[in-house]
């Protein structure tokens, strides 16, 4: 939310109304921060109520949150729809944007309603699960990876507009029936099998378009001389990892032949957090970071050095903790699916590997207490004033 509205702002005009995106940063804060206290109070007391939890994973916050939160996102959405409409203007980055954000809080509403038979609760459960992160925010991401890009890199806004044609096309023609990777199991009809495993096989596709697109322009001559260095490793890196941990984690179990042996063990896992942090974490700090001197200083000059030694330790760490989480799923699914082990007898000879990702599970932690330290308390340099503020035109980026 911060990033949209910082990056349309600075599209041109401001927002439509400052004050309601405070009461939308108060409101939010608010609501996610009591419906956090509700776990931590079920979980220390160890007293279930449905005041505090719905029961379902991701999607347990309880219904009154629920209804909350969807008004404080239709607050948000009203504000964004507005700012886009009376300042910055329609074109296709701020319309996707727009529209990937809408999408977000539609398919939110099918988590609401609660179905007796199991199939049904989860064939809509994924309707939020799957639908969130593999159709609407691959729209937002692409989106925000353009608008900072063209920031950030200097990029041709009609070039970025090409790409994000063809992003959007590819995740919208292979996410929304990509779906199917999550039917094979519940009791949904045997034709999910084909129609799942055809069309997901083909989502890491438009991401190796974001891929191939954002490292070539990010080695092309001056195109790391931006003075937010840092920023802009967290945007290229993140377009990498979010590609690894959805394109190559998510694929690798994807279709039904593989999924059959693999659903549900440590290897899911490990696409999780990988694909999170590269898609979703990753991206918002690149938007942090691009935003964090201008808000505070006024220019580009952020002294850059913890902010590194973050980044370093908190992409080696989900690095870590994956490739660790890969190994240990691979030790369960021969010992538990195929040679036919019991569960806790598996996670047994598991426990090197659970050891190795603990200690990666620290860097990683090490690396976000460094970045909330930073991003708290940022310290400014002083940068020659041309270097940020002459207009960047890269050579073989014209377009017609
Ligand atoms: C932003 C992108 C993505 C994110 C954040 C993400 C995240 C996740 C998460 C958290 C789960 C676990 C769900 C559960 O609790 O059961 C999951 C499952 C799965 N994901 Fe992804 N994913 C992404 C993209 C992809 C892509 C592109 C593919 C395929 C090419 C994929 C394939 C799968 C499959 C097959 C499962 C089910 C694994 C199982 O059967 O246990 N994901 N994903
Ligand atoms: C110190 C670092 C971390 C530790 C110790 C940790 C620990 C865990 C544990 C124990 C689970 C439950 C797994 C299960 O049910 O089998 C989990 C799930 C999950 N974590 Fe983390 N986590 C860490 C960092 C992260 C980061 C950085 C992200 C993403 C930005 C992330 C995203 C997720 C997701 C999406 C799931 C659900 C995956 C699934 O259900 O398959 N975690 N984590
Ligand atoms: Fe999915």
């Amino acid at each position: 939310m911060g990033g949209t509205y910082y990056l349309l702002k600075e599209e041109g005009g401001g927002l439509y109304s400052e004050r309601l995106a405070w009461w939308n940063l108060w409101l939010f804060s608010t609501g996610v921060f009591l419906v956090v206290a509700g776990y931590l109070y079920m979980g220390l007391s160890g007293h279930y109520s449905s005041l505090f939890s719905e029961g379902r994973e991701y999607i347990e916050a309880p219904r009154w949150a629920d209804l909350y939160l969807v008004a404080v996102f239709g607050l948000f959405l009203f504000n964004v729809f507005m700012t886009v409409r009376t300042r910055t203007g329609w074109d296709p980055i701020t319309g996707l944007l727009t529209a990937g954000l809408a999408g977000l809080a539609f398919f939110y509403l099918f988590g609401m309603k609660f179905f007796k038979n199991m199939s049904m609760d989860f064939y809509f459960w994924w309707w939020v699960v799957h639908l969130w992160v593999e159709g609407c925010w691959e729209l937002i991401a692409a989106s925000m990876y353009a608008l900072l890009a063209i920031r950030l890199f200097g990029f041709p806004r009609e070039r970025a507009i090409k790409y994000l044609y063809i992003e959007a096309g590819l995740v919208l023609f292979t996410g929304i029936l990509g779906i199917g990777h999550h039917y094979y199991w519940i009791g949904t009809p045997r034709y999910w099998l084909l129609v799942g495993g055809f069309f997901s096989a083909l989502e890491p596709l438009p991401l190796l378009v974001m891929v191939l697109d954002s490292v070539r322009l990010a080695f092309r001559e001056r195109g790391f001389s931006h003075p937010n260095l840092l920023a802009q490793y967290w945007l290229v890196g993140g377009v990498i990892m979010h590609f690894l941990g959805a394109g190559v984690w998510g694929f690798i179990q994807t279709l039904p032949q593989v999924n059959r042996w693999t659903h549900g063990t440590q290897l899911t896992a490990a696409h999780g957090h990988l694909a999170f942090f590269g898609a979703y974490a990753m991206l918002i700090i690149a938007c942090i970071y691009y935003a964090l001197p201008r808000w505070r200083f006024g220019h580009d000059g952020l002294d850059q050095k913890r902010g590194f030694l973050a980044f370093w330790l908190m992409v080696i760490g989900v690095m870590g903790m994956t490739l660790a989480l890969t190994c240990a799923g691979t030790i369960q699914v021969f010992m538990e699916r195929l040679w036919g082990l019991p569960f806790l007898e598996a996670q047994g000879y598991m426990g090197f590997f659970y050891l190795l990702r603990f200690v990666f599970g620290l860097l990683t932690a090490t690396g976000v207490w460094l970045f909330f330290l930073d991003v708290l308390l940022p310290k400014p340099v002083t940068v020659e004033e041309e270097l940020y503020k002459e207009p960047l035109v890269l050579e073989g980026f014209h377009v017609a």
